[in-house]
């Protein structure tokens, strides 16, 4: 089998174009003629099913290790049909740290259809095996979370939920199988926001679904074409011209995170960064992604230094070729009350790199700036 990078490039092929285009071309209808009456097209209905759409959906089947993939219109619409496999009665396994959107999703909206969960920190195995009970049905999971990079293998995990029946569902947007193949390592159900590190320039907004085992495969679709939040053709193009680079991408910001890591570390206003070790990446994890956050000593001003920052955009999301910062406390997190900021690890003062393809030193000497104004600022006070 080609290698991943080649798959990268070479994936999404239509080997129904007349004419032999090399990229994957747009199909925009909606609908699709009927040969004769008695003969079921290949397709005939642009929800239930879309050239495009399902050419980047093999491709991310296979980039993932998969049997099946299922492209939605956003990751929180593929999170949703992921989530609607499940009954009235039935109950989650999840992580402390998961994606706020995903928590509401299950506080908000699931918990009418009386879905319920448990949090916990899926670090500790042990934790996650006290929290099941006779109705769980699922561990659900990120492997690296948000903003403070915390790692959870997911063999042990997918290990204790095959003992108990239970599925495996991890959330790899984070690392994207350039860096993680989870369900290689006995996960069930693999969900990307495609919107991402996958699509890559932060104009696309994505959600994918993988699995593996084709009677769930089939559960998915039904639910695909029922909920009806597919992706979009021009999106699913766009969406495979963007996966052509992830692999050449993420090597670029993750040689950009090592540089900006070492910087750093350097700085006397910086007290600690949070970015996964080779130890806790283990063998799983190839790398720990773009993602990088670190904690201003007390005293030196997180809101002005970000105010300072002039390459790194103010913005959330991650994955995309341009470097962005935002400020946890009062951005993504901003929902949290302080005291379950604090609960979360979440300090003020913490802030959150999502690093680009850039060049490092340009990236490091914006950094240098921003900080040098405000470490300066407080050595004048004192
Ligand atoms: C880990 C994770 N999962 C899911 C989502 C939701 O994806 P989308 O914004 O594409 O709906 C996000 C968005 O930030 C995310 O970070």
């Amino acid at each position: 089998m080609a290698k991943f990078q080649t798959q990268l490039v070479h994936g999404p092929v239509d080997t129904n174009d007349p004419y032999g285009a090399v990229v994957l071309p747009i199909y925009p209808a909606t609908t699709y003629a009927y040969p004769a009456l008695g003969t079921a097209p290949q397709y005939d209905y642009g929800r239930s099913g879309n050239p495009t759409r399902h050419a980047v959906e093999a491709q991310l089947a296979a980039l993932e290790g998969g049997q099946a993939a299922f492209a939605f219109a956003s990751g929180m619409a593929a999170i949703h049909a992921a989530l609607a496999i499940f009954q009235a009665g039935d109950h989650l396994v999840v992580g402390k740290q998961i994606y706020g959107g995903t928590f509401r999703l299950l506080k908000e909206f699931f918990a009418r259809w009386d879905l319920t969960i448990t949090a916990v920190d899926t670090r500790d195995l042990a934790a996650v095996a006290a929290a099941i009970q006779p109705n769980t049905k699922a561990i659900y999971f990120e492997p690296v979370t948000n903003p403070l990079l915390q790692v959870t293998p997911v063999a042990p995990l997918a290990r204790l939920a095959h003992q108990h029946g239970l599925l495996t569902i991890v959330d790899n947007t984070f690392l994207s199988p350039y860096l993680a193949q989870p369900l290689r390592w006995g996960a069930d159900i693999v969900i990307h926001s495609a919107t991402k590190y996958l699509a890559g320039h932060s104009e696309v907004s994505a959600g994918v679904v993988t699995v593996k085992d084709p009677a769930l495969a089939q559960r998915l679709y039904q639910i695909q074409n029922a909920l009806g939040a597919v992706l979009a053709p021009a999106e699913a193009h766009e969406l495979a011209r963007g996966l052509k680079t992830l692999a050449i991408r993420l090597d670029r910001q993750l040689a950009n995170v090592t540089r900006l890591q070492n910087f750093l570390q350097a700085q006397p206003a910086v007290q600690k960064i949070y970015y996964p070790t080779k130890a806790e990446l283990g063998r799983e994890y190839r790398a720990g992604g773009g993602v990088l956050s670190f904690e201003l000593v007390p005293g030196v001003d997180a809101v002005a230094v970000v105010n300072r920052l002039h390459l790194f955009t103010r913005a959330v999301s991650l994955g995309a070729v341009e470097s962005l910062v935002e400020l946890p406390s009062q951005m993504s997190h901003a929902e949290l009350t302080p005291a379950e900021q604090a609960a979360a690890g979440i300090s003020p003062g913490l802030i959150r790199l999502a690093v680009g393809i850039e060049a490092a030193s340009d990236l490091i000497a914006d950094l240098q700036q921003a900080l040098a104004s405000q470490t300066i600022r407080c050595q004048e006070e004192a």
